[in-house]
């Protein structure tokens, strides 16, 4: 099987370093020119991938199609290549939806939309794929964890929390500066921050099938430092201000 990714970006990268270093069994990733930069990196770094002339040429010698571009470039591209009703076709764009896709894929190939993550890199970490399909499914979770979704309006609440990541990783950035403003070494700040949040959702997510509110209640001890955190962040309304960007985020994926 030949893997070809239009757009060499981070999501790209991620999932081909993730593929390079598992079990999938492919032939060659195709990838086109753009960026150069990331594009010569992984060739120099994994035998089996190739760069082609340009996006029609991944198209022509593949029989997976990932779009790894980004709206605005998916809008102005994608109409102008031409696919085969033989080939997948999975995209990453997370706001194309799938009837605008058909539309401008134009021939009868399967269309799935994914959400990999960065973590793909390290084969970690939930892929939500819409609409199910047993190949694409069995392809991620050689990567990560698929979650396969039937409503793509369904699917657009998990597209919704995967637009925290980079808050997620700004308050680490946040209480890694803060420790260095104590005078803590900057590796030995972002060690200690990187390494209590990794065991603290290792920790929750072995015990996902409790509720969260039980993990949440078990960290705090009567008057002590988790008791003041949680009541200081609730009363300076952090919780709800997560919920309204999420609110906000998910109505621009669904317009
Ligand atoms: N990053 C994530 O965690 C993540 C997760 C899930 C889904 N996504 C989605 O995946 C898509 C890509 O995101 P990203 O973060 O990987 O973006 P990115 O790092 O900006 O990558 C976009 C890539 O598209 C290339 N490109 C631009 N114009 C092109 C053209 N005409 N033909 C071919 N390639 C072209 C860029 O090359 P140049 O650098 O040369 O312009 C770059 O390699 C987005 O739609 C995003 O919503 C991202």
């Amino acid at each position: 099987m030949k893997l070809g990714f239009i757009g060499t970006g981070k999501i790209a990268s991620s999932v081909i370093i993730g593929i390079c270093n598992s079990k999938i069994k492919f032939k060659q990733i195709i990838i086109s020119p753009r960026n150069k930069r990331v594009a010569n990196n992984l060739k120099k770094k994994f035998k089996k991938v190739k760069i082609a002339k340009n996006n029609q040429d991944v198209v022509n010698k593949s029989n997976w199609i990932f779009l790894s571009i980004t709206p605005k470039v998916g809008d102005k591209i994608i109409k102008n290549l031409k696919f085969k009703s033989s080939q997948i076709i999975i995209s990453f764009i997370s706001t194309i939806n799938l009837s605008q896709l058909k539309k401008m894929i134009k021939v009868k190939s399967k269309i799935i939309r994914a959400i990999p993550l960065p973590p793909i890199s390290l084969k970690k970490g939930p892929v939500p794929i819409c609409p199910p399909n047993k190949k694409v499914k069995n392809f991620f979770d050689q990567i990560g964890s698929t979650v396969e979704i039937k409503n793509e309006k369904l699917s657009i609440n998990f597209w919704s929390t995967s637009g925290m990541m980079a808050a997620y990783y700004d308050m680490l950035r946040v209480m890694s500066d803060w420790l260095v403003k104590k005078g803590v070494k900057r590796q030995d700040a972002q060690k200690y921050i990187t390494s209590l949040f990794s065991a603290l959702s290792e920790d929750a997510f072995v015990n996902s099938k409790k509720e969260l509110k039980y993990l949440v209640k078990e960290s705090q001890t009567p008057k002590g430092l988790n008791e003041q955190g949680l009541k200081e962040m609730t009363k300076k309304g952090v919780y709800k201000s997560v919920v309204n960007t999420l609110n906000s985020i998910h109505k621009r994926l669904n317009k």
